[in-house]
């Protein structure tokens, strides 16, 4: 009877979905045959009245392009009385009372600020990541908005570049499960609730592959690269149903990503089968003109041939696309797909029905910023704190005796936030030193001293402030703070030095050409280890840091990210051992910047180096190891794992089989605690070269002191698939390792052979 019932469902609900099809069709279709060629234009129009917003152009007399039917959206404003206005001049005052959509850069998280996606991404938890995103668009429809441009899923492998800090890290498996985990989180099942937003994935595509990790630089990369490393978590959004897509400021293959026909068309909608709408990044259209391929006519027709639907604040669709259309530049049809796929958006979301559905002015007060969505940020915080290094226990602390808190990080709550989060309320943020004494409690006696400016390189503090006063210049000077921070730490049985980078020193045009922590910091960092009392590094970064000297002079190091408006409960939480850290890093930290890239998802070459000291005619370094100081996956608990090793079901494979791995995770330390165990695979023989190893599945286990759990991975051949010379994904028969294990470099590992 069930076996009977369920194809019937499904068919009831194909029927369904079609029926819903076909009534959008037939609405639209009608609405555009009443549309004027002035009006499909103005529909591809997105405009954004200025604030908190980036670029230098904002545009011009929004207003009375909405009544002229001139706009189609509008990004960079908030709350319902406000976006309420807007709305309605669209709907009562232009021809055709097309709604507007409404956008914003809801990154990581809307009014209550989740960890930067760096971070959030350590937690390896795609049920909180999805959480943190469903959150976020309560929040954002609360405000008024319908439309997030997130998430942001370029894979990175380069430090250097201030946007690594909007992603999750380098590698394609984890950003594809969190592509995926974000959509589901931003757009629920559909848009049926006022509760959820469109998303938007970005940056389509390659934006992380910068060259120098300088912003917006060139891109070249081969096909086998990008397909295998860099389009999987694009992909992952577009299978999730993701509704919008914006397409990168950099070139791929001479073409900006913004004209590119292949990408927009062939490889998108063709192959991927995409079916929502492109949108332009910020003025990436006429930026065309820049990289040199033609005037704004040229650039805007290539725009829209190409594929690109929406034009954001450029006005290049908007000023010459009717003279392309009479001059043959671009086609009626062109037009037609790119209003239509925008109209259907904003049927979608209901807009149609009710354009004032996101606007309930009661819904703020309720639904922003409560204690609830404060207790979730805390928990998801805490996830996403990576404990580096934790020698003789230092960590976590007690409560009793005294505590030296120093650093210019520690007493700012402006800094917890992170890099794009314009609707955040610094001041609602919780900064270490309020959340240490949240936590602490009565018996620990706390005290505070500045120690450093984050900064003391005036052309430095004068670019990372270009935003607003993030890097505060004491009137002291630098030995009279460090000096106040030695006399504080000679009172105290330990030190917790709060030092880093400040919100603005990553995120867009934040790239760095040395990612260490600042000189002035560094001084201060010396003088505490010196006193030798143990140090407790927490450090604030939107970057893998490079932290060679860190590592080895102090006992422990806690990577707390920018944690949002949670962060110093959150820290503390981890700080006192309330909970038991467990994120582990998911971009690799460089032992200095000559080493990038460094990614474990590398070739072995032809003359691989394998050991400690240097080899002549070997591919390593006259003055560095080549592995990274940490590795990615890697990261400690108070408590400790042991592996048992690798067992299979079987060591020769045939055709469809499944292969079962199982290895026992034991907790041999003191505390209760999550483990992330990762499942890496090696092909070593292959018609074209391969990765040292891929990610290709991970499990968290909880495990009490003492306590062992099986952890158990089925693969398939669809784990052994990648893209080959002719960009077919498939698997080739041979020799695989099946690699399991607490990191990318320590892992356990056991041999199979899969035949066709
Ligand atoms: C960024 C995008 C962002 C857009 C709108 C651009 O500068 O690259 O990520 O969504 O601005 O604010």
């Amino acid at each position: 009877m069930k076996k009977r019932l369920l194809p019937a469902i499904l068919l009831m609900a194909c029927l369904y979905g079609h029926a819903q099809d076909a009534k959008m069709n037939a609405f639209v279709a009608n609405l555009m045959a009443k549309m004027t060629l002035d009006e499909k234009i103005g529909q591809l129009n997105l405009v954004t009245p200025g604030g908190a917003v980036t670029g230098s152009v904002v545009s011009q007399g929004v207003d009375e392009n909405i009544r002229k039917g001139a706009v189609g959206g509008l990004f960079g404003i908030t709350g319902p009385e406000k976006v309420r206005k807007a709305q309605e001049i669209a709907v009562n005052n232009s021809r055709l009372h097309i709604p507007l959509i409404f956008g914003l850069d809801v990154i990581h998280g809307h009014r209550t600020i989740f960890p930067i996606p760096l971070g959030l991404s350590c937690s390896w938890d795609t049920a909180l990541i999805r959480k943190s995103a469903s959150i976020a668009a309560t929040e954002a429809t609360a405000d008024g908005l319908n439309w997030a441009f997130s998430p942001m899923v370029d894979i990175a492998r380069d430090a250097r570049w201030g946007r690594i800090s909007e992603g999750s890290g380098e590698d394609p498996f984890l950003g594809a499960q969190i592509a995926k985990a974000m959509v589901q989180g931003y757009q629920g099942k559909d848009y049926s609730s006022a509760h959820n937003v469109m998303a938007c994935v970005k940056h389509f595509a390659l934006y992380g592959a910068a060259e120098a990790g300088r912003d917006y630089n060139t891109v070249d990369m081969g096909r086998v690269k990008m397909y295998e490393y860099y389009l999987p978590p694009y992909k992952a959004a577009v299978d999730a149903g993701v509704g919008s897509v914006m397409s990168s400021f950099n070139e791929i293959d001479g073409v900006p990503a913004t004209g590119n026909k292949w990408l927009l068309t062939d490889l998108l909608r063709k192959q991927w089968g995409f079916k929502g709408f492109v949108v332009s990044d910020y003025t990436s259209i006429s930026e065309m003109i820049n990289h040199g391929i033609g005037d704004l006519q040229t650039v805007s027709a290539r725009a829209l041939s190409a594929g690109l639907d929406m034009d954001m604040v450029a006005e290049g669709f908007l000023s010459t696309t009717k003279k392309s259309l009479a001059e043959g530049k671009v086609t009626q049809k062109q037009i037609d797909d790119a209003c239509r796929r925008i109209l259907e958006a904003k049927y979608a979301l209901g807009l149609f029905t009710d354009p004032y559905r996101y606007m309930d002015d009661t819904r703020p007060a309720k639904e922003i910023l409560t204690a609830d969505t404060r207790a979730a940020a805390r928990g998801i915080a805490a996830h996403s704190l990576v404990l580096l290094k934790n020698d003789q226990q230092t960590l976590p602390l007690q409560k009793t005796g005294t505590i030296a808190l120093v650093g210019p990080l520690a007493d700012s709550r402006r800094n917890m936030l992170g890099t794009w989060s314009v609707s955040g309320d610094y001041t609602k943020s919780v900064s270490l030193l309020e959340g240490i004494k949240n936590v602490a409690g009565s018996n620990v006696n706390i005290v505070y001293a500045k120690g450093a400016n984050i900064a003391d390189d005036s052309m430095l503090v004068k670019r990372a402030n270009a935003l607003g006063v993030e890097i505060e210049t004491d009137a002291k000077s630098p030995a009279e703070l460090i000096n106040e921070a030695v006399a504080a730490a000679a009172k105290a049985d330990v030190i917790v030095a709060a030092l880093g980078e400040a919100a603005d020193m990553t995120g867009e045009a934040s790239s760095r050409s040395d990612i260490n922590i600042p000189e002035s910091q560094e001084n201060l960092l010396k003088a505490l280890v010196q006193t030798g009392k143990p140090v407790v590094l927490v450090l604030f970064n939107g970057r893998p840091l490079t932290l060679t000297w860190e590592d080895k002079h102090v006992p422990a190091i806690l990577d707390a990210w920018f944690a949002g408006t949670e962060a110093g409960n959150a820290i503390a939480d981890v700080l006192f051992g309330s909970y038991n850290p467990s994120g582990k890093i998911t971009a690799s930290f460089p032992r200095n910047v000559g080493q990038i890239p460094v990614y474990y998802n590398h070739k072995n070459t032809g003359r691989p180096f394998h050991g400690e000291d240097f080899a002549k005619f070997k591919s390593d370094y006259l003055d560095v190891p080549n592995e990274p100081l940490y590795p990615f996956g890697y990261g400690l608990s108070y408590t400790s794992f042991s592996y048992g090793e690798v067992k299979l079901n079987k060591t020769a494979l045939k055709g469809n089989e499944t292969l079962t791995a199982t290895i026992i995770v034991t907790n041999t330390g003191k505390y209760a605690g999550e483990e992330t165990v990762q499942l890496y695979i090696s092909d070593p023989v292959a018609s074209l070269t391969r990765a040292v190893e891929d990610l290709k599945g991970f499990k968290k286990v909880y495990l009490q002191p003492g306590e062992s759990k099986e952890v158990v991975f089925t693969i398939t051949t669809n784990e052994l698939k990648f893209y080959n010379s002719n960009l077919q994904y498939d698997w080739e028969a041979g020799q695989f390792f099946v690699r399991i294990g607490s990191n990318s470099r320590d892992v356990k590992s056991a041999e199979v052979l899969w035949s066709k």
